[in-house]
This record gives C-alpha cells, sequence and structure tokens, in this order.
C-alpha cells in the first residue's frame, strides 16, 4: 500500500541501489549504500507495489509545491498580460510534458538509478556526469532549496506579523528563511525517519491550498463576484491580452517563473523501479499527471485573475495571501499563508533529505572530497550511537520505542550524512543570502535547463548511435525534438535577458570542468589504467562488461 512519498525514498533518492546492484554514481553497489540501511530510509525492493493511481499522486505531489503560489509574480510582470501569462503557463507545462515524457524513455533504456548523471555518462563520457553532479552540488539543489526557503520565509511572515512587516524589510524573511534551513537541517541530521515520517502531512496541506484556490476561484467567479477596480488596474476592462510584452527576453524570463512550478518532472523515473507493470503504467501516469498539473495551474491563475487587480498579484511573491484576502478577509490570509509555508516546509524537508544522499554518493564516489561521503559525527559518534542502540535496557535512558520511531533501531540517532547536509546548508544558506525568488528562479532555471537540455539532446544521439537498445518506452521523436528547440531557444535568451545569473552558471560549469580535467578525471583515469591492466588479462567479453559497468 501507499502512504507517502516517502515510502519510495529509496526510489525517489539517486542514492539507492537498484535492483542491478549499481548505485546513484553508477559505480557498483557499496554496502553503505545498501538499500536496508537507516540511511536510505527503510528498504528497497520489498514490494513493487506502484499502480497507475499510486504513481500518479506521487508525480503530481513531486511536482506541485510552492511555484503556483509564488511564481505568479514574475509569469505577469514579465509576459505583461493575462492572456500572456495564462500562454506562458501552458507553455511552460507543455515543455515540462515533453521533457518527461524523454526522460521516461532514457530512463527506460539506461535502467539505472541517478538520472541525469546517468544518462550523461554513458552518452557523453563521465565527464558529463561529473559536470552535472558538481552542478547539483553547487547550483541545483543548494539553489531550489534557496528559492522554497524564501517563499517559506515570505508566507510565515505574513502568517505571523502580517504584509507590512514582510514588506518592510527582506530580511525579517529572509531570517525566517534561514531559521526553517537551519531547523530542517538539524531534524534531518538527527535522524533520516524523523525527516521522513511528517512527510504525508506536507503532502497534504499543498493539495488542500492549490485545491482550495481553484475551486474557490471558480465558485467565487460562478457566483458573479469578482474583482471590478479603476480601470488600468482591470483586466477585463482591457482585454486579454492588452499590454503583451513585446520583447522576447521578457518570455524568456516569464518561462523560467513558469517553469519552476512545473520542475520535479525530471524525478518521475525514480519512482520506474516500483511499478508493478511499469511499460504500461508510467506513459499513463506521464500523460495523464502532466496534463492535469497543468489544468490546475491554468485554474488557479484563472482564479487569481478573476479575484485580484492585476498590480497585486504583480507586487509580491505571496499572490496566495492576497487572495484569501480578497475572498475571506484576515482569515482567509492566515490560513492560505499557514498552508503554503506548511507545504513549502514539507518540500525544503524532503530536498534537504535528497541533497544529502546526492552530495553523500558524490563523496563516496570520489567526485567530492571523502568527508562529505560519511555518515554520522566521527569519532565522537559511537557514544551517541550505541546510546541510542541500547535504547530500553538498564544502560540507557530513552525508551526503546522512540529510537524506533524516530531512528533506525540497529543504527541509532545521528546516523545520517551530516557533513553532506551541513556543506549543503551552507550553500543555500549563501544563496538565501545573496539572492531573491527573482533572481534565483532564473539562476535555477538556467543551469538546469543545460543539464536537461544535453540529456534529451542525448536522448535523440542514443537514438542514431544505438538503435538495437532496448527500449520499454519509446517517445514520438519530436517530443525530445521540440523539447530541445524550447530550451535551446531559453538558454540563449537568458544572456540577454538575466546577464548576471547566466554568466555566474557558466562560471560554476566551467569550474566543474577544469576540477574534472585537472584532477578528478586524471585520478580517476589511473584508477582505471591499473583496472583495465587486470581487464586485459581476461576473457574479452567480460572485460568489455566489466569496464562498461565502471563506466556506466
Ligand atoms: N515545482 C516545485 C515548486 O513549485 C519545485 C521543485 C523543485 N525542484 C526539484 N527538482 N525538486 O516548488
Amino acid at each position: 500500500s501507499v502512504s507517502s512519498a516517502f515510502d519510495f525514498a529509496p526510489n525517489l533518492f539517486p542514492l539507492s541501489s537498484t535492483a542491478q546492484g549499481y548505485t546513484a554514481l553508477g559505480a557498483p553497489s557499496n554496502p553503505a549504500l545498501d538499500p536496508s540501511n537507516a540511511l536510505n530510509g527503510g528498504s528497497l525492493e520489498k514490494n513493487k507495489s506502484l499502480t497507475y493511481l499510486n504513481g500518479l499522486s506521487l508525480v503530481i505531489g513531486l511536482i506541485i509545491g510552492s511555484g503556483i503560489f509564488s511564481s505568479p509574480s514574475q509569469v505577469n510582470r514579465n509576459a505583461g498580460s493575462p492572456g500572456a501569462s495564462l500562454l506562458v503557463w501552458v507553455v511552460a507545462g507543455v515543455l515540462a510534458w515533453t521533457g518527461a515524457a524523454s526522460y521516461a524513455e532514457l530512463g527506460g533504456a539506461i535502467p539505472l538509478n541517478g538520472g541525469a548523471q546517468v544518462y550523461l555518462s554513458h552518452i557523453f563520457g563521465e565527464w558529463a556526469g561529473f559536470l552535472f553532479t558538481w552542478c547539483a552540488v553547487v547550483v541545483l539543489k543548494p539553489g531550489s532549496a534557496a528559492i522554497i526557503a524564501i517563499i517559506f520565509g515570505e508566507y510565515i511572515v505574513r502568517a505571523i506579523v502580517g504584509a507590512e512587516a514582510a514588506e518592510a524589510s527582506t530580511w525579517i524573511n529572509k531570517g525566517i528563511a534561514l531559521a526553517g534551513l537551519v531547523l530542517v537541517t538539524l531534524l534531518n541530521c538527527v535522524s533520516t525517519k524523523l525527516g521522513t515520517r511528517s512527510a504525508d502531512v506536507f503532502m497534504f496541506l499543498k493539495f488542500f491550498a492549490l485545491i482550495g484556490v481553484t475551486v474557490i476561484g471558480i465558485v467565487v467567479a460562478a457566483t458573479g463576484f469578482s474583482y471590478n477596480g479603476p480601470a488600468n488596474d482591470d483586466w477585463k476592462k482591457q482585454g486579454w491580452f492588452e499590454g503583451t510584452s513585446t520583447d522576447v527576453s521578457n518570455w524568456a524570463v516569464a518561462l523560467y517563473a513558469g517553469l519552476w512550478a512545473f520542475d520535479g518532472w525530471d524525478n518521475v523515473n525514480y519512482v520506474t523501479a516500483e511499478f508493478k507493470n511499469p511499460t504500461r503504467d508510467l506513459p499513463r501516469v506521464i500523460h495523464t499527471s502532466l496534463p492535469l498539473v497543468i489544468l490546475c495551474y491554468v485554474l488557479a491563475n484563472v482564479a487569481y485573475f478573476l479575484v485580484l487587480p492585476t498590480s497585486l498579484i504583480e507586487s509580491s511573491n505571496t499572490v496566495a495571501v492576497a487572495f484569501g484576502h480578497q475572498v475571506f478577509g484576515p482569515i482567509g490570509s492566515l490560513i492560505l499563508a499557514l498552508l503554503v509555508s506548511g507545504s513549502c516546509f514539507g518540500a525544503l524537508n524532503a530536498t534537504t533529505f535528497t541533497s544529502g544522499r546526492l552530495v553523500y554518493a558524490a563523496g563516496k564516489e570520489g567526485y567530492f572530497p571523502e568527508i562529505f561521503g560519511t555518515i554520522g559525527l566521527g569519532k565522537s559518534h559511537r557514544a551517541i550511537r550505541l546510546h541510542s542502540i541500547n535504547a530500553g535496557t538498564s544502560k540507557s535512558r530513552i525508551p526503546k520505542k522512540v529510537v524506533d520511531w524516530f531512528a533506525d533501531a540497529d543504527a541509532g540517532f545521528f546516523f545520517t550524512p551530516i557533513a553532506a547536509m551541513t556543506l549543503n546548508a551552507l550553500l543555500t544558506a549563501v544563496y538565501v543570502f545573496i539572492g531573491s525568488f527573482d533572481t534565483l528562479v532564473t539562476f535555477y532555471g538556467v543551469a538546469g535547463y543545460s543539464f536537461y537540455f544535453l540529456a534529451v539532446l542525448g536522448l535523440i544521439i542514443l537514438r542514431v548511435k544505438e538503435p538495437e537498445l532496448e527500449r520499454p518506452y519509446k517517445t514520438w521523436i519530436t517530443t525530445p525534438i521540440i523539447f530541445c528547440c524550447v530550451s535551446l531557444f531559453l538558454l540563449s535568451r537568458a544572456v540577454f535577458a538575466e546577464p548576471v545569473q547566466t554568466l555566474l552558471v557558466v562560471a560554476f560549469m566551467v569550474a566543474g570542468l577544469v576540477i574534472w580535467f585537472a584532477w578528478v578525471g586524471r585520478k580517476r583515469g589511473k584508477e582505471r589504467s591499473r583496472f583495465r591492466r587486470v581487464e586485459e588479462q581476461d576473457d574479452e567479453k567480460v572485460g568489455w562488461r566489466f569496464w562498461k559497468r565502471w563506466r556506466s
């Protein structure tokens, strides 16, 4: 049975081993990565129980997060009119849809855990996989956590002290964002279970908030109530497309904001291994979940437009609070502020969990300094561990029940990748400190779509290079082509629209390449030549397979 996304934690998260005995970073499996290990949140291959409906709710839950409650402002400001905004939301959704379909094909053709890192290594060579891991650790993971933390901060400040204080200083918002980050990181350092137990509640919160906005919007519109203000604030008096931006760069920025709300579609593959019947159900899940999310987002935006003046939608990242206020007054804004901040807290928790495992796997693989591939608190850890393992006996004051509920009974508290999560929290804090929602969304989008583009381009290359490769699911070839064209447009416009963020992403990528070719890659090259000598003495076929296994 399926109760939450975290029941599948081992599959959602890149660290886990797969049936083939591979790990996230493609190396042969390692006992430390044993899926039944506490670190991975439970056992992996226990049940292949995912049905179509389970998959559907899981994927929708992965995608919906902070974006639909925060992006509308940036989408509107840049698209210029309600009609253009809705168009941007649809285009962003369709782009995510083609991306998810393409990733489904890649996931079937290269059935190893690890997502883009594995696909890129297989298609372009290990340097590309390293570059992805590097950017995921220094840009994508902390960048997305920072965006979610900032939205968490803005919503919770509005819930507690009201809009005036929230607008008075961004530092209050940022302070709360940082506090949330610290809290979530601490929770995840103490215990894996503590972090994952609460997931159901948060999942529920965001569905509730989104469905609330959409349904209320429709009801309100149907009963004739809708915002009616001065003509320059009321698009109904001006027409749908009045004011539409004519600058393509603005459209690109609007798209990045919309794409943030749809992001997470690349995680769809992590649930594949859990399907009872993946060949039939994975495409079905993709082709219903993404249209459903698109529909929900478009309806939510229509609801915002019906109830709020466009100037208000554009003025803050907390559109749901304004919405609640307009319909139900102060109570409405409080309820929505609480729902959305709760949903963001849950998302922050989930992303801290996955980031910790990603950095940990990178440390184990030798992609990052060894310390990040360690568990627990180092030397002082033994005492704490024994203390919790002995729970319930005369040696410990901690009742056994407590340990069983929060931590792994065989491993105890603090049996988590603490160094890895600390690195992630520090980087996230830096982004929260120097960034804002608007700047970070473009920064994240440019970095993210560079790799999505490469991976989907890789799919096309793979069709040509390895046509015989077994593909349980095959998209129309137009799907990846559309995806590549639109992403290329987005990436090429970013340079003009947001030069600072784009250059920063390029700088990180160059740094990653330098690190690979000057250092990490060389080190691995040496290891491999030693490996190859052994291999040559072997039967050629076995050797080849070995090498492929090592490489993929
Ligand atoms: N779509 C999500 C939101 O609106 C963001 C997902 C973050 N990305 C990720 N790969 N986890 O908040």
